[in-house]
Parts: C-alpha cells; structure tokens; sequence
C-alpha cells in the first residue's frame, strides 16, 4: 500500500484522465493560496473547461460563508475545476449541487452511509468529510465560468483540525478505518464529476435533482436556520429546481433558502447523518 501522506500520483492521475473532458489539463502544485483563486486566474487567462488545478496544500483554503479551509500538506484532496456551461447566472447554483452529487457518490464508494447536508456538504454519521465551493463569474447575466472547489478530508488525523471543529469534521480514513490512497480518490470523483456534469448539461437539473435528493440527509428532518437578521424554523420539504432548499413552517408556510447553515434540530437520528448550516436566506452563494 502507497504512504497516503506521499504526494500525488500525479502522472497516473494525468493517464487516467488523458482521453477524458474533466482532468485532460491538471496543474498540481505543491502549494498554492488557495486552488480557487489559481483557477479563477486561468480561467480568467482562457483555460479550457475542465481544467483541473490540484495542490498538496492551501495557505488561504477558503470555505463557505467566509470561512478558512485548514489544508495541511499531503493528506487530503484540494481540487479545482474550471466549468464553462452556457447558462444564465440563475441557474449557476445548481452546478455546485451537480459537483455536490459527485463528491458524495465518490465518497460513498469508500463510506455507503456518506449523504449531504444542503447545499454541498457531503457527511459521514453527522460529520463533515467533505465541502465544495462553488464560484461563478459571470457577464451580463451568463455564466463566463464556474470554479467548483472541492475538499476532502482523506487522511487528516482528528488534530489536524482546528479544536472548535473536531467535533463536527472527520477524514475518511477514520471513517473507514484504512489510509485512503488519495491518487485513487482523485481518479474516482474527476470521472464521476464528468458523469453528472455530462448528464447536467444534456439532460437539465431535472436528471440530477432525484439524485441529490436520495442522497440528502435533510429530508423531512426539523432544522433550524439562521440568516443573522431572522431564524426560520420548518421542516426540509425539497430542492427547489433553482437549488434552494425548501422548507414548510408550523403554519404551513413554504420558504424558500437560498445561501446558509442549517443546523438539524433534534441532531442526527436514523434516517440522518450530515451536519448543520444558517442562512443568508436572501443571498445566492454561487
Ligand atoms: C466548505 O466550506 O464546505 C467549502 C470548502 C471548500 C474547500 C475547497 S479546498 C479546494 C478549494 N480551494 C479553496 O480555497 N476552497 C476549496
């Protein structure tokens, strides 16, 4: 078995990916601000879609909401790739729960019980394993390109993470128990990820929405969702075509989220595992 703390295979990773859209350019660097940000500038400077940039560490790894991505060097996978679908910026969120299906049915392959917890949160037993980042630049009113970051922890022992989130995040190989061979994660979420973007750009949102919406954790779960100005308290009803995610109050009123944390009221029993977000419920993310 390969040292899972060794670098990534990356000429393997590039073979593997040779004849296909996503991952036929990958830039992989040792360390970089954020692979966000270098493939927001090749995008910027024409990189084709598909591109994929690829580092072995962050210093500014971004999250949602502002928050930082703690990368530390050759454990896990920090990965971005450069989407150009011709669509107006409207529907640019549902390419972040496309990437969002992908990472979590990749995931799955290692941990069957991995779900999501909306938007793009993939969870193992309540814990976050994964996150992806979505962000769109956008030209009167089109998408002119959607980065689509995404972060997994793959082998990060419990203290590479920050005390006040050890609780609430986990690497898959404490989840499953076995190192995980990052080189073989890569290969696996660049063809699933051509998958459901293929299906994405034939076939609508429509293709992929039963998809997400097996693998939500929220379904039908209390949550509690707070946008800073107003709490809003319901039960997860769907996906709305658009990705925001709706909810039913205690009067029956339907409301709709469209950029937050939920956080799942009564935790995660049977028929949940993912974690909890709050919502900016006016403010569209990606
Ligand atoms: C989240 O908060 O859940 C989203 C995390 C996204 C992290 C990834 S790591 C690779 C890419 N580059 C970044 O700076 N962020 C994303």
């Amino acid at each position: 078995m390969t040292d899972p703390h060794s670098p990534l295979r990356i000429e393997e990773l590039r073979r593997a990916r040779a004849a296909a859209r996503i991952g036929r350019s990958i830039e992989y660097f040792e360390s970089v601000d954020s692979t966000n940000s270098v493939a927001h500038r090749l995008a910027d400077a024409g990189a084709a879609e598909g591109t994929v940039v690829i580092a072995e560490t962050q210093t500014k790894g971004r999250g949602r909401l502002g928050r930082n991505w703690v990368s530390p060097a050759f454990r896990n996978l920090y990965a971005s790739v450069v989407l150009r679908p011709l669509i107006g910026a409207a529907l640019a969120p549902q390419v972040g729960l496309v990437v969002g299906v992908a990472v979590a049915e990749t995931v799955r392959q290692w941990a069957p019980g991995a779900g999501i917890k909306w938007p793009n949160d993939v969870l193992i037993d309540g814990r976050k394993v994964a996150g992806t980042l979505p962000e769109m630049e956008v030209v009167d009113g089109h998408v002119r390109y959607v980065i689509a970051g995404i972060g997994v922890n793959l082998n990060s022992p419990p203290e590479d993470f920050p005390p006040e989130v050890r609780d609430i995040a986990v690497a898959l190989r404490t989840a499953v128990g076995a190192p995980i061979d990052r080189t073989a994660f890569t290969i696996r979420l660049l063809s699933q990820l051509q998958e459901r973007y293929d299906q994405f750009l034939s076939d609508g949102f429509a293709a992929v929405r039963p998809l997400w919406q097996r693998l939500s954790c929220l379904a039908g779960r209390q949550v509690c969702i707070d946008d800073g100005t107003r709490q809003y308290t319901g039960v997860v009803v769907g996906l709305a075509d658009d990705g925001a995610l709706e909810l039913r109050d205690a009067d029956g009123r339907d409301i709709r989220i469209v950029a937050a944390d939920v956080t799942i009221i009564g935790g995660y029993g049977a028929s949940a595992r993912p974690s909890a977000p709050s919502a900016r419920a006016e403010k569209e993310e990606s």
